[in-house]
C-alpha cells in the first residue's frame, strides 16, 4: 500500500472536485467458482484501490462531501472466520492504513444511505460492472436495477477519471515492477516458440512466472498462432515452422498496476521474407507513434500516423495501392488493422473502461469517429504528462473480413485483392510496449524486450 497521506490527498481533491453529497464506493465481493468457499482469485475494484487502499472482498465506503469525512464500511473477524483463515487486523487497523479514522459495520451503510437521501442529499455513484453490485446499488438507492447504469453519476466519473488519468511517481514504479516480471516472462516464452510445442504450454510457463513473483495476470494471456483473430484466447495448438505467434499479455504489480505487451515471433527463428516485409511494417508504424507521442498531442492523430504508416508500407508490400492519404483518410487500411492504437493503462489494463471508454479517452474536443476501425479507437485525446498509453499497432489478415470487403468491391481503388488472396494464410503481427508521457516527450515502460527482427529471430532460435 501507498503511504496513507496519498490516499487522504485523493479523497480530498474529490471532495473539491464535486461540490457536495455522499460518494459511494462498493468493492468487489469474492466470486464463487462453483461453491461459495471455492472463490476465484479476488481482486479489488480499481476505484475502490485508488481512494481506499484496501484489497480485501466485502467493503464498501462513502465520502461525505458536506461533512468532510470518509467512513469504510465492513466486518471484523469473527470465530469462524479465526478458526479458518487466523486472525486477522481489525477494520479500525486496515482503516487505519489509509488514513481513515471511522469504521461501521457493513449492515450500517443502507441506513447511512438511506438518512442521506432523506436530508435530500444526492448519491453520487460509479457504473457497477459485477452484477452483484448492479443490485446492490439498485437496493441502497431504491432504485429498479436496469436503471443502475443511467443513473451513475458523470460528475463523480469525471471527477474519478481526472485523477488516475495523471500518474505519480509511486504508480510509475509500481508499473515499473510489473513489467519486471513482464521482461521474464517474454523472456522464456519467445525462447519457447519451437516446432511441436504447444500454445498453453507457453502460457503455463508464463502464469507460472508471474506467480512466482508475487503477481498476478492482468488479463488472460493472448498467445496464438492464428494472431489474426485479435483477442484468442484458444491455447490448443501445437506449433508449426513457419507459423507466427503472436504473444499479448501483461502481469499486475503486488500493487494492482497493470503492464501490456505484445510481442509476435517466427516459430523457430527465423521470419520469412514476406513475414519479414510485414512485420517491418508494424514496426515501423509502432517505432513512429513512440517517437511522436508528446504532450498536448492527440492520441488520435498518433493513430493516423501510425495508420499512414502501415498503409505506405503495405502499398510497397503491394497489397494497397492509391494515395495513401485518402486510403488513410477513408478508411481502407482498417482492413489490416481494424483496431485502435492503444489505450490507457495503470490499476486496469484499459485503465477506467468500467467507467466509460468515452468519458476516459474521448473529452469535448473529441468525439468519437463512426468509421470502421477509428471507432474502436479507445483514446482520442490530447495526451498530458503521466499519461501511460499503450501503442499496439497491428497487421492482420482476417480471412471473413477479407472475402466480405473484396466481395463487395469496397476501396477497391486502395485494396489489391489478388494480392490479399496471396496471405490469407498469413495470420497477424502485433507489437505493443506501454509508453509514460514525460514533461517534454516520452519514456517506455519496462527493459527493452526483443522487438526488432534481428533481435526476435536470435532469441527464438537460441532455447
Ligand atoms: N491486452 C489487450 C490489449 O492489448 O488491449
Ligand atoms: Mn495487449
Ligand atoms: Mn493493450
Amino acid at each position: 500500500m501507498f503511504d496513507s497521506k496519498i490516499y487522504v490527498e485523493r479523497r480530498a481533491r474529490l471532495k473539491e472536485q464535486i461540490g457536495s453529497g455522499l460518494l459511494l464506493f462498493l468493492g468487489n465481493e469474492e466470486s464463487p467458482m462453483n461453491y461459495p468457499a471455492n472463490p476465484y482469485y479476488f481482486r479489488q475494484d480499481s476505484s475502490f484501490l485508488y481512494f481506499f487502499g484496501l484489497n480485501m472482498p466485502f467493503l464498501a465506503a462513502i465520502v461525505d462531501v458536506d461533512q468532510e469525512k470518509d467512513v469504510i464500511f465492513g466486518d471484523d473477524v469473527e470465530m469462524e472466520d479465526i478458526i479458518w483463515m487466523g486472525l486477522l487486523p481489525s477494520m479500525k487497523e486496515r482503516a487505519a492504513l489509509v488514513g481513515v479514522a471511522e469504521t461501521a459495520p457493513l449492515a450500517q451503510l443502507e441506513e447511512t444511505i438511506k438518512t442521506a437521501q432523506q436530508k435530500g442529499k444526492t448519491i453520487h455513484y460509479l457504473p457497477p460492472y459485477r452484477p452483484e453490485n448492479v443490485l446492490k446499488v439498485a437496493q441502497l438507492l431504491g432504485i429498479e436495477h436496469d436503471s443502475v447504469k443511467k443513473y451513475a453519476s458523470k460528475e463523480f466519473i469525471k471527477a474519478v477519471v481526472a485523477q488516475r488519468n495523471v500518474k505519480i511517481p509511486e504508480e510509475i514504479a509500481q508499473m515499473e515492477l510489473a513489467h519486471e516480471v513482464t521482461y521474464d516472462m517474454y523472456f522464456a516464452a519467445m525462447k519457447m516458440a519451437k516446432t511441436g510445442v504447444f500454445e498453453y504450454e507457453i502460457v503455463g510457463k508464463m502464469e507460472g512466472i508471474m506467480g512466482a513473483s508475487d503477481c498476478h495476470m492482468a488479463f488472460p494471456i493472448i498467445l496464438t498462432k492464428n494472431g489474426q483473430i485479435l483477442h484468442n484466447h484458444y491455447h490448443g495448438n501445437q506449433l508449426e515452422e513457419g507459423n507466427l505467434l503472436v504473444m499479448d499479455s501483461g502481469s499486475e504489480s503486488p500493487m494492482k498496476y497493470a503492464s501490456d505487451i505484445t510481442r509476435t515471433v517466427p516459430v523457430g527463428g527465423r521470419f520469412t521474407e514476406k513475414q519479414k516485409q510485414i512485420y517491418e511494417v508494424v514496426l515501423q508504424a509502432q517505432e513512429t507513434a513512440i517517437q511522436n507521442i508528446k504532450p498536448g498531442i492527440m492520441f488520435k492523430d498518433i493513430h493516423l500516423q501510425s495508420a499512414a504508416v502501415i498503409a505506405s508500407g503495405l502499398k510497397e508490400a503491394g497489397l494497397m495501392k492509391g494515395d495513401t492519404d485518402a486510403a488513410v483518410q477513408a478508411g481502407a487500411h482498417a482492413l489490416f488493422f481494424p483496431h485502435g492504437l492503444g489505450h490507457m493503462i495503470g490499476l486496469d489494463v484499459h485503465d477506467m473502461e468500467d467507467l466509460g471508454e468515452d468519458f476516459v479517452g474521448y473529452d469535448h474536443t473529441v468525439e468519437r469517429n463512426s468509421q470502421f476501425g477509428l471507432a474502436y479507437l479507445r483514446l482520442a485525446k490530447k495526451l498530458e504528462p503521466g499519461h501511460v498509453v499503450t501503442v499496439e499497432p497491428g497487421v492482420y489478415f482476417i480471412p471473413a473480413l477479407i472475402d466480405q470487403w473484396a466481395a463487395e468491391n469496397k476501396f477497391d481503388q486502395f485494396i489489391d485483392y489478388a494480392k490479399v488472396e496471396e496471405y490469407r494464410d498469413f495470420g497477424g503481427i502485433r507489437i505493443e510496449d506501454d509508453i509514460l508521457v514525460t514533461q517534454d516527450g516520452s519514456q517506455i515502460l519496462g527493459k527493452s524486450i526483443p522487438k526488432t527482427v534481428e533481435e526476435v529471430e536470435e532469441i527464438t532460435a537460441t532455447g
